[in-house]
């Protein structure tokens, strides 16, 4: 299939990239580099072997949308464009509403416009708002800021466009924990200024760009006290979406959604362990506070996916922090700026 990638460029999008390249696909990237550095796409052609195609605008705009599928092929759309740091939504929601919601609304018209009917569409484990303990799909959406709300919505108004035409293919694709990076480690996520995740929060402590990591808090209802979240590998989840598209092409169902875990919790003390032992060292952290609007544990239950989609995730923890750990050593500072 002839694949448009929104946010292409982005930390989930690059590694899903070079797996539609690998599985044969062709890609058209189109990325607004808000939240992401135009070195990634010659990273992503070295690691491929090809030139990929990439078209640098806002698809809120509909004209430059519009002109793009009219004089484009394509088969499918992975949508992933968008704010996605749950606390800049609560000082910036008129953003995070208008940005998330409105490349959507361009995106879905025009590939109706153009009969493109297949769309994966980049969801989140926020949809579960605070009941996200062994989730499955069926359970009720809610949220608890506005990033959430705008995922909340946006699966909900995919719903509703399957319902007005049942020739749409659609996935809803709800994401744990995305960390790690590619094996070769030249490309990882790259957070702008101070890293609101944990795994980059800690890679940077080790790297020397931060003094300590801070554990938010100790004493919730879990294990050791700390917060409990399902982190999967990027790769895992890029495989995914793979997975999903080749469903697309032979499932009836108009819309479909597949929660995209491993189905497994680790605390942050746990995550900050296995991240010493793949740097051999000891890495400084203090506990203070809990961090308001935190759950205590959140993870998937990914049956539906294995199912459907024979879709597992297959990394571990260890190797989790191994490929972002190269990742992170050997790119201090992120993406160089050209
Ligand atoms: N944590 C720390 N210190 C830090 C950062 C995080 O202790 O510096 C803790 C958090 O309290 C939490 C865990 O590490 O217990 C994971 O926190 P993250 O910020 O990495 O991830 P969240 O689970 O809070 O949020 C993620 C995504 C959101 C998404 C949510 C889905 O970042 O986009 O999962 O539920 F909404």
């Amino acid at each position: 299939m002839r694949v448009l990638v929104s946010g292409g460029a982005g930390y989930i999008g690059s590694h899903t990239v070079i797996q539609l390249i690998a599985a044969g696909h062709d890609v058209l990237i189109v990325d607004n580099f808000a939240n992401a550095k135009p070195t990634v796409v010659n990273r992503l052609e070295a690691i491929t072997g090809r030139h990929l195609p990439v078209q640098a605008f806002d698809l809120r705009d509909v004209d430059k949308t519009e002109h793009l599928f009219a004089h484009e092929q394509l088969d499918a759309v992975i949508h992933f464009a968008g704010f996605k740091a749950v606390g800049e939504s609560v000082e910036k929601p008129l953003e995070y509403y208008e940005n998330n919601l409105g490349t959507t609304f361009s995106l879905v018209r025009a590939m109706r416009r153009h009969g493109v009917a297949k769309l994966v569409f980049s969801s989140s484990a926020t949809v579960y708002g605070t009941d996200q303990e062994s989730a499955t799909e069926d359970r009720p959406t809610s949220a608890t800021n506005p990033y959430g709300w705008t995922k909340v919505m946006q699966e909900q108004i995919l719903r509703d466009v399957a319902v007005a035409d049942p020739t749409m293919r659609i996935a809803l694709l709800r994401y744990f924990n995305p960390v790690g990076a590619h094996e070769s480690g030249t490309i990882g996520e790259d957070p702008t200024g101070i890293p609101n995740n944990l795994m980059p929060f800690i890679a940077q402590v080790a790297v020397g760009r931060r003094e300590k990591l801070r554990v938010f808090g100790d004493d919730y209802d879990t294990p050791d006290g700390t917060g409990v979240r399902d982190y999967i590998h990027v790769e895992d989840l890029a495989a995914g979406h793979v997975a999903a598209l080749a469903r697309l092409a032979r499932t009836d169902d108009p819309i479909s959604t597949w929660n995209l875990g491993t189905g497994t919790g680790t605390s942050v003390l746990e995550l900050l362990h296995a991240f010493e032992r793949a740097v051999g060292r000891e890495l400084p952290y203090e506990v203070v506070e809990r961090r308001a609007g935190d759950i205590a544990t959140s993870y998937a239950d990914p049956s539906r996916a294995q199912a459907e989609l024979g879709w597992v995730a297959k990394k571990s923890i260890d190797d989790m922090c191994a490929d972002q750990w190269r990742w992170q050593s050997q790119n201090p500072e992120g993406y160089p700026d050209a």
